[in-house]
C-alpha cells in the first residue's frame, strides 16, 4: 500500500476572552458561607417538612418537553419564553425543568402512587431553569424548596401547605410574613368568568398594552396580572374571579381562610392574584415579607414573593392521567431567601467548628498523619489541618487563627515514639499522649469541650 502523507494543519489556539468562559448569565457559583447557608436552609426545611409528614422525592432535572407544554398553559411566560429546550442526539425533545410541580405529578402517575394511601405528601428541592431577564431576585438558574400534597381536594391541605411554608420561612428569619391569597375557581365557574373578563377587556382593547392585547386571546386570566401603567385603570374596573366563584369553590375558599385565621397566619385577599401558571384551580397564594423598617412616608418597593403555590386539581389529566388527582402545593424561592437582608443563616449539620488543629513535622510524621486524622474522625472530633505546610511556626500561627481550642502536634520524634503532643491553646499546657491511648484521650477531650 502506498504510504500517503497526511497533511496536518497546526491547530490555531483561539484566544479566549474572559466572557467566553464566564459562568452563564443569571447563573452563579455558590461557595463558602453562602453554600452552607443554602445547605442549612434545605436541611431545616426538610426537617420541618418531615415532621409534618412529607417524604422526599427527587425527579430528573431534564423532563420531556410535553410534561411542561401540556401543563403550564399556552400564553404563560414560563412555557412560551423561558424554557431551556434541547434535542438529544437520539431525537428526544427535553427541557431543563422550569418548575417542579409538573415533574412531581408525572412521577406520581408514573410510579403508580394512586395505589398508595392518599394523600401522598412530598417535598423536593433543587435547581430550576428559566430564561428570564436577570434582575433583583430573578435568576436563570434558581433553587426552590417545594411541598406537594397529591390525592385530596380538602381545604385543610391548602392551609397545611401555607402553614409549612410560613414556618420554614419563619425559621429562616422572616418574621413579618404576609400571605397574598385568592381563589380562581374550578372548571365549573372558570369558563363563565373568563367569558365575562374577555368581554370586559375587549371593550377597552384600544387602550391596552400590546401584551394584554395578546392575552385576551391566549391567556385572559393573566390580564389581571399586568403591571403596565396603561392597563391599571382598566384592571381596577375588571371583574375578578373571586366574585364569580361557584358555591363549592366559595365554600372551599372560606374554609382555607378560616384555617389561616385559626393558625394566626397573616393574609390579605388579593383579588387580582392569578399566578403565572395555567394548572392552578381554586386557591392561589404568594408569600411576601412586609418591610416594617421603612421610615414613615417612604413607599416600600414591590416586595418579591418568597414563595408561591396553589391547588392544581386538573394537572393530572393534562399529563395523561385517566382520573383527576386533586392536589395542592407550593415552592419557596431559596435564592431570594438567602439573598434577603432579613435572612438568618442556619448552620448545616456538617458545618462544625474545628476542635483540634493538627500539625505535622517531617516526612515520617506526614506519612503517619492520615492514621491520626482517621482516629479523630472516628471519634467525631472536627479538625482543621495544613498537611501541605512544613514549618512549625507557620502551622502554629494558622492554628492560633483557626480558634481551635486544642492542637495536636506530630513531629519527627513523636512519629518515632508513636506519640503525639496535645496542646491546650488557652492554657498553653501540653502533654504527651501515646498513639494507642489517643482514642481514649480524644473521647475525654470531646467531653471536656462539649
Ligand atoms: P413560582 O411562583 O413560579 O411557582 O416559583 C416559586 C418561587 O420561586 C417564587 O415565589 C420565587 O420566590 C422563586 N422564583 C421564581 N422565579 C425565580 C427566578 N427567576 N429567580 C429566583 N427565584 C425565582 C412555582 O414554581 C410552582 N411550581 C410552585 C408550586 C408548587 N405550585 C404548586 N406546587
Amino acid at each position: 500500500m502506498k504510504n500517503e502523507k497526511i497533511k496536518t494543519e497546526p491547530v490555531k489556539a483561539k484566544k479566549l476572552r474572559d466572557e467566553d468562559i464566564a459562568s452563564p448569565k443569571g447563573m452563579r457559583d455558590i461557595l463558602d458561607k453562602e453554600y452552607y447557608a443554602y445547605q442549612g436552609f434545605f436541611e431545616k426545611a426538610s426537617e420541618i417538612a418531615s415532621y409534618y409528614g412529607f417524604r422526599p422525592i427527587e425527579t430528573p432535572i431534564l423532563e420531556r418537553e410535553a410534561v411542561f407544554t401540556s401543563s403550564l398553559g399556552v400564553g404563560t411566560d414560563i412555557r412560551d419564553k423561558e424554557m431551556y429546550t434541547l434535542k438529544t442526539k437520539g431525537g428526544d425533545h427535553l427541557v431543563m425543568r422550569p418548575e417542579g410541580t409538573a415533574g412531581v405529578m408525572r412521577a406520581y402517575i408514573e410510579n403508580g402512587m394512586q395505589a398508595l394511601p392518599q394523600p401522598v405528601m412530598l417535598y423536593n428541592y433543587g435547581p430550576y431553569f428559566r430564561h428570564e431577564n436577570p434582575q433583583r431576585g430573578r435568576l436563570r438558574e434558581l433553587r426552590q424548596f417545594g411541598l406537594e400534597i397529591l390525592g385530596t381536594p380538602k381545604s385543610i391541605t391548602d392551609a397545611l401547605i401555607i402553614r409549612a411554608m410560613t414556618l420554614i420561612l419563619d425559621e429562616a428569619g422572616f418574621k413579618n410574613l404576609s400571605v397574598e391569597i385568592n381563589s380562581i375557581g374550578d372548571k365549573e365557574c372558570r369558563g363563565g368568568f373568563i367569558r365575562e373578563l374577555t368581554n370586559y377587556y375587549k371593550k377597552h382593547i384600544a387602550e391596552l398594552c400590546p401584551s394584554c392585547k395578546d392575552r385576551i386571546r391566549t391567556n385572559p386570566l393573566r390580564l389581571l396580572d399586568c403591571k403596565d401603567e396603561r392597563c391599571q385603570d382598566i384592571k381596577r374596573g375588571a371583574p375578578t374571579p373571586i366574585d364569580s366563584l361557584c358555591n363549592d369553590c366559595r365554600h372551599h375558599f372560606k374554609e382555607v381562610i378560616e384555617y389561616l385565621e385559626g393558625m394566626n397566619i397573616a393574609y390579605r385577599i388579593n383579588k387580582n392574584l392569578v399566578r403565572g401558571l395555567d394548572y392552578y384551580t381554586r386557591t392561589v397564594f404568594e408569600i411576601i415579607e412586609l418591610d416594617t423598617n421603612l421610615p414613615e412616608g417612604v413607599e416600600a418597593p414591590t416586595p418579591l414573593s418568597l414563595g408561591g403555590g396553589g391547588r392544581y386539581d386538573l394537572l393530572a389529566k393534562s399529563l395523561g392521567s385517566k382520573k383527576d388527582v386533586p392536589a395542592v402545593g407550593g415552592a419557596i424561592g431559596v435564592d431570594r431567601v438567602i439573598m434577603s437582608p432579613v435572612h438568618k443563616p442556619i448552620d448545616p449539620r456538617i458545618l462544625k467548628k474545628p476542635k483540634v488543629y493538627f500539625i505535622q513535622l517531617g516526612n515520617e510524621a506526614k506519612l503517619k498523619s492520615f492514621g491520626i486524622i482517621e482516629v479523630l474522625r472516628k471519634a467525631r472530633v472536627p479538625i482543621a489541618q495544613s498537611l501541605s505546610k512544613d514549618g512549625l511556626a507557620q502551622q502554629l500561627a494558622i492554628a492560633e487563627r483557626s480558634g481551635a481550642p486544642y492542637t495536636i502536634i506530630f513531629g519527627q520524634k513523636e512519629a518515632m515514639d508513636d506519640t503525639v503532643i496535645a496542646r491546650n491553646m488557652e492554657t498553653r499546657s501540653q502533654e504527651t499522649v501515646k498513639l494507642a491511648d489517643l482514642p481514649d484521650f480524644v473521647k475525654h477531650l470531646k467531653d471536656e469541650l462539649r
